[in-house]
């Protein structure tokens, strides 16, 4: 039998406890996971692409998930599926309110490529209000995000938000 594939798609920007969680349910679904960061050249992130998968990465070996695939596409997600051989799409549901976008995604690359399916996965409860966009918001206020993204990621997204001011310079 062949291997079954699964794509965990998005932006990722950057990642948190939301998503490692669905993450690590997808192990239990699939013989190989990827996770497929979207480099769209119209909407710029906070990080870069190449420093999405680096943190993605470094928290899935830290996290002793070595065997996870990471990386980026462009385009169309059913292009990248055919590419590396997958034939589900694993998306994440945290309320109501993303079911509608979801539904129509879900769609709309059935009728690009008939053999993809959608896997829509619930992450763990207490994580269903997270979002990417919500915490870069609150971490560029000041507030506490700690326990919502992985230690090593909230470093970086706070030395994002807040660079230090060079005191090299005399
Ligand atoms: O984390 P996001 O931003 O909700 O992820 C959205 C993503 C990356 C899954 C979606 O925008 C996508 O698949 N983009 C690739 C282009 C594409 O295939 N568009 C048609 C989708 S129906």
């Amino acid at each position: 039998m062949s291997k079954r594939i699964g794509v965990y798609p998005g932006s990722f920007d950057p990642i948190h406890m939301g998503h490692l969680d669905l993450i690590e349910r997808c192990a239990q679904l699939f013989d190989e996971v990827h996770v497929a960061v979207l480099h769209n050249e119209t909407k710029k992130g906070l990080f870069t692409v190449q420093e999405r998968c680096d943190m993605i990465r470094e928290v899935l070996v830290q996290r002793g998930h070595a065997e996870y695939q990471v990386s980026s596409f462009s385009g169309l997600l059913v292009d990248f599926m055919d590419e590396i051989g997958a034939t589900a799409v694993v998306r994440g549901l945290r309320a109501v309110s993303d079911f509608e976008f979801e539904f129509q995604m879900a769609l709309m690359n059935r009728k690009l490529n008939p053999k993809v399916e959608t896997v829509f996965m619930m992450p763990k409860d207490s994580y269903t209000y997270l979002s990417s966009r919500l915490l870069k918001e609150v971490g560029s206020l000041g507030g506490n995000l700690s326990g919502l993204l992985p230690d090593i990621i909230l470093q970086r997204l706070t030395d994002k938000l807040h660079p230090k001011a060079d005191t090299a310079s005399g």
